[in-house]
């Protein structure tokens, strides 16, 4: 699947007069369909989000967060016209605000504004996928101990975080099927509801979804994300070169003790 992305060059006012498509559809509220969010349409969050809004049992309602000066581009676009109302575009303010779940999928260095310029995130289930990867992929970019995902939470006072999406590649996002079976998706978070709504969110996709414990294992899910790039694309990381087409699984058997 095609990424989506947003770039800059003129205002959402601009995106809705000149194509009159980006901002469509509404958002439904209706029951078993979750409203989300997503900041940043890029490879992730536009993988995600699409498929989202085009999942056989549960069609979620999508916005994609803008920023002022941003439109989405022609694929994202095209992607929105043809989802039947169940995709649109707005400002990142508005696209969180009706939204009962928000990810973020932004650069790392980009996500503390990216937070800060979503409103209050209380009371909502908040999905970060960011990497804090250090330059060169030497390792995390976080103090000692901590967490991207634990950056978050202190951004968005009261929020609901989960880490997910984040110990695989994008294209995986887009298919995590295997023949050994479904690629593993770990997520962490400290709110137990938020979790299952996000364990419901992976397994939507094609993963199985394993809960990883609490918000604090979520440096342990950013350092997985390093190893996987590490062994996809180990020329730029010094580990083996694998290609993308790698994903954490989880195997298991009956005790043969
Ligand atoms: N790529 C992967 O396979 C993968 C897998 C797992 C996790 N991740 C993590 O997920 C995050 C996103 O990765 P990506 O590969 O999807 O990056 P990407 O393709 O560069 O997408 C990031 C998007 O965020 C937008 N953005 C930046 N600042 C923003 C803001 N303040 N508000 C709204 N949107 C903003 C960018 O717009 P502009 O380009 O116009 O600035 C871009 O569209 C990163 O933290 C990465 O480490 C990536």
């Amino acid at each position: 699947m095609a990424p989506a992305k947003v770039r800059g060059g003129g205002s959402v006012c601009q995106a809705r007069r000149a194509g009159g498509r980006a901002i469509i559809g509404s958002v439904s509220g209706e029951r078993g369909v979750m409203r989300i969010a997503i900041i940043g349409a890029g490879h992730v969050g536009g993988t995600l989000g699409r498929r989202w809004a085009t999942a056989k049992d549960a069609r979620h309602t999508v916005v994609f967060g803008l920023r002022p000066g941003d439109v989405p581009d022609a694929q994202l676009d095209e992607f929105i016209e043809g989802s039947g109302g169940a995709a649109r575009a707005a400002p990142v303010l508005d696209a969180a605000r009706g939204a009962e779940a928000v990810v973020f999928a932004t650069p790392w260095k980009a996500t503390k504004e990216a937070v800060q310029s979503a409103g209050s995130l209380a009371g909502k289930i908040v999905i970060d996928c960011t990497n804090p990867f250090a330059p060169g992929l030497t390792g995390l970019d976080v103090p000692d101990g901590g967490s991207a995902a634990e950056a978050v939470a202190s951004w968005a006072p009261g929020a609901r975080v989960v880490k997910a999406f984040n110990t695989t590649g994008f294209n995986i996002m887009a298919n995590p099927v295997f023949p050994e079976g479904p690629a593993t998706m770990f997520y962490c978070g400290d709110d137990a509801s938020a979790k299952r709504a996000v364990h419901g969110l992976a397994a939507e996709l094609g993963f199985e979804p394993i809960d990883a414990g609490p918000l604090s294992r979520a440096r342990v899910l950013e350092s997985m994300a390093l190893l996987w790039v590490s062994l996809a694309m180990g020329g730029v990381s010094g580990g083996m070169e694998l290609g993308r087409d790698i994903a954490f699984r989880l195997a298991r058997r009956k005790s043969t003790a």
